[in-house]
């Protein structure tokens, strides 16, 4: 397999892509709801979705697509090489804010996390990492992550996992809350990851996301030494939802051990 070609090719691909998602501003944007009514998914996600799709099913017909829209394959193994995408990651915020939003991509072959994408669309930042290669903010090298005291740490977690739920123990994540230096929530998985990789937020997790939040961040913040479990320790196996969280080595220890009490 050329990894080095379809590195360049799918940076090519998200590039023109984000340029697409930048041209539909100026469209009237017709916006549904999925799951509940706060689950919002928009024509341009589906639009970028087969947009993805079509050149990779055109270009590398072996290949398998899971796509948050389904437009995808319906994947249910991890063997071969899988392109697990997200069109958007932050569709809120794309359709309140304009901003904070991301297009990302992992590149699997046989469940091993071979390249991961995130690119912020509007801040034009773009992240990317190859399997025992480094990862990159545009083309600069993000160093080693390096441990962090819990009371020094910056955590991304959302508000409502602090208010009871069926997930977790939310009085354990209070104090949680509590005891790190500070909390961060900017309602992309994706740019989430990207906070960790270049070390401006020092832990991430969530109680339920999908592997297209997570696949392409997986690969980026791996490359920089973060640990990334679902929230009982064990690894996320890129087809099923659930649990997720990515720390600096130690820090993911002590939130798991100490702040995490799963009900599911
Ligand atoms: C969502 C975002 C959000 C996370 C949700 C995801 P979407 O993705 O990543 O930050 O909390 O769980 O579903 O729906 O905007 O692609
Ligand atoms: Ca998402
Ligand atoms: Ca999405």
């Amino acid at each position: 397999m050329d990894w080095g070609m379809i590195d360049r090719y799918a940076k090519s691909l998200i590039k023109e892509a984000g340029h697409r998602i930048r041209l539909s501003f100026a469209r009237e944007i017709h916006i549904d709801t999925k799951a509940d009514a706060n689950d919002l998914v928009t024509d341009i996600d589906r639009e970028i979705e087969q947009f993805f799709i079509s050149r990779i099913r055109r270009d590398f017909p072996d290949h398998r697509i899971l796509g948050e829209e389904g437009f995808g394959d319906q994947v249910e193994s991890s063997e071969g090489v899988i392109w697990i995408l997200d069109p958007i990651d932050g569709t809120m915020n794309f359709v309140h804010q304009k901003r904070n939003f991301a297009i990302s991509l992992g590149i699997y072959a046989d469940g091993a996390g071979m390249l991961g994408y995130i690119y912020d669309v509007m801040a034009d930042d773009f992240y990317h990492a190859f399997r025992d290669g480094g990862a990159y903010r545009n083309d600069e090298r993000l160093p080693q992550l390096e441990p962090t005291p819990l009371n020094e740490a910056i955590i991304g977690v959302n508000a409502s996992w602090v208010c009871p739920n069926r997930y977790v123990d939310h009085e354990r994540i209070a104090r949680l809350v509590n005891e790190c230096r500070g909390t961060r929530s900017y309602g992309s998985a994706a740019i989430e990851l990207a906070h960790v990789a270049a070390g401006r937020l020092d832990a991430y997790m969530s109680m339920r996301l999908a592997p297209w939040d997570i696949a392409g961040g997986s690969v980026i913040v791996g490359e920089v030494g973060a640990v990334t479990t679902d929230l009982r320790g064990m690894e996320n196996d890129m087809i099923t939802k659930g649990t997720f969280i990515a720390a600096r080595p130690g820090l993911h220890e002590t939130i798991l051990k100490d702040y995490i009490d799963l009900k599911i």
